[in-house]
């Protein structure tokens, strides 16, 4: 159930309540709210620390438990790594598995199409369950607009990824006005595979739309860990996703939560 809350003129208050909103009628309303702290001009850093272990490298024979235990360690998201074998040179899960887990978790699914064609996957992902739908601007040039209003009529949060070798600027476009992405995602490696190294080059980019977009969600992926948190935090971003670093500690817990504790740290610095 929604409580709505209208307010007319000076004095007068509306309040309502819808239950059981459609995902579409949640979305908008999630959506709007969301667009506008992102896009205030405002310096006042609003952004929070969003620990994803990158499920890639779970044991997808056990992906649900898998899941429940990331969330059970302190994770904010799911990293849900969607490649289609073409767009990057390999194959994993599509919205089937996603449907899946979600009768599973109530986690935020954080989705990343590395995907040519992502426009042919928004609908049966908003039916899947995925709570993030993040495509890649390379191959978005020319339906950025109709994928972002498709993505947010499904009740899914947009994002927008680039490749290390894409220019920031090719980004702007999709940060202003009303149909917007809402976090844009800094690959640290070329896509397509869990376990590489970080690349510190990429972190120009971050600084950049920090400095440019106080509010925005920034998101890292790839090659995250304790030795390179730092850096990437210190450049200004708050959504660390983290595969390898995560699943291969013998104590994962506390991997999150000490690239929770560098974002934190640096964004009462910074
Ligand atoms: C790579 C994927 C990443 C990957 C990160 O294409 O987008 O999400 O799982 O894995 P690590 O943290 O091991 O580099
Ligand atoms: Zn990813």
């Amino acid at each position: 159930m929604i409580k709505l809350v209208v307010v007319v003129g000076r004095n007068r208050i509306l309040t309502t309540n819808i239950i059981n909103p459609p995902p579409t009628v949640v979305g908008c309303l999630l959506t709007s709210t969301q667009s506008q702290y992102h896009h205030s001009t405002s310096k006042s850093k609003m952004v929070s620390a969003k620990i994803a272990p990158s499920m890639l490298s779970s044991d997808f024979a056990n992906l649900a438990s898998e899941a429940q235990r990331m969330v059970n360690l302190g994770a904010d998201w799911l990293h849900m790594d969607i490649m289609d074998g073409h767009f990057v040179p390999n194959l994993t899960i599509g919205a089937p598995v996603i449907e899946s887990l979600r009768k599973h978790t109530k986690a935020y699914l954080d989705c990343h199409l590395m995907v040519t064609n992502p426009l042919d996957y928004v609908d049966a992902f908003g039916k899947a369950g995925a709570s993030g739908f993040t495509f890649h601007v390379e191959v978005s040039k020319d339906n950025w607009q109709e994928l972002v209003k498709q993505i947010k009529s499904k009740g899914m949060r947009p994002g927008v990824a680039l490749k290390p070798g894409t220019p920031v600027e090719e980004v702007y476009p999709l940060l202003e006005g009303e149909n917007c992405v809402e976090m844009v995602l800094v690959m640290t490696v070329e896509p397509g595979f869990g376990g590489q190294k970080f690349m510190p080059d990429t972190m120009s980019k971050v600084r950049t739309l920090r400095e440019k977009y106080p509010n925005l969600d920034i998101e890292v992926d790839g090659g995250l860990g304790p030795s390179t948190i730092e850096t990437a935090a210190a450049a200004g971003a708050n959504c660390i996703v983290a595969g390898s670093s995560v699943f291969g500690a013998p104590e994962p817990g506390q991997v999150i939560s000490l690239l929770r504790t560098s974002v934190n740290k640096a964004q009462k610095t910074g």
